[in-house]
């Protein structure tokens, strides 16, 4: 598995790997992942197996050295092989790099395999939103400092 930078051709198959991911109101449009992905603020890593995306990643800089990470998504046959930590790795490196001092993110209340994942990276469970998504469920807020 590698890892590499977006491509503009890359738009169709991430819509295909989120609308898989996530339920209607949680998942993106194409055009949301348009805007995230050009956004001059944002970075997306992407990840190929055997020249097969396999997972992505969207993170943006937000004010405050702050990084909010806007999605990331991994097929799912390829799911508890490691993906999703590279993925993470490569933004909170990407954070160090900028010396940002926050990672944050939401994640749905019930979507407790993504809590999970994030808490064994060290991620915090700070407020709760109710009717976050457009589907009307909550979302946890975490985060992590950086040191
Ligand atoms: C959450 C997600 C990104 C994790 O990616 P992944 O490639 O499966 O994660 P990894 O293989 O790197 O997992 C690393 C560790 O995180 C934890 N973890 C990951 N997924 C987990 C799950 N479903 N349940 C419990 N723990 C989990 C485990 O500790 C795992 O280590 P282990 O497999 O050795 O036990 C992936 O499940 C996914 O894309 N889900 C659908 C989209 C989604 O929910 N995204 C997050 C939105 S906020």
């Amino acid at each position: 598995m590698r890892l590499r930078s977006f491509r503009s051709q890359d738009l169709p198959k991430l819509y295909e790997i989120d609308q898989a991911c996530f339920v209607p109101g949680i998942s993106y449009s194409q055009g949301e992942l348009a805007r995230f992905t050009g956004h001059r603020l944002s970075q997306t890593w992407v990840a190929e197996e055997a020249g097969e995306v396999v997972g992505f990643l969207i993170a943006k800089r937000e004010p405050r050295k702050i990084l909010h990470i806007v999605t990331i998504d991994v097929v799912e046959a390829w799911r508890r092989r490691g993906v999703g930590s590279v993925l993470m790795d490569a933004a909170e490196q990407w954070a160090r790099d900028h010396e940002l001092c926050l990672i944050g993110l939401e994640t749905a209340q019930d979507n407790l395999g993504a809590q999970r994942f994030y808490a064994a990276r060290g991620y915090r469970k700070v407020d709760k939103v109710e009717h976050y998504y457009a589907d009307g469920t909550a979302a946890w807020i975490m985060v992590k400092e950086l040191p």
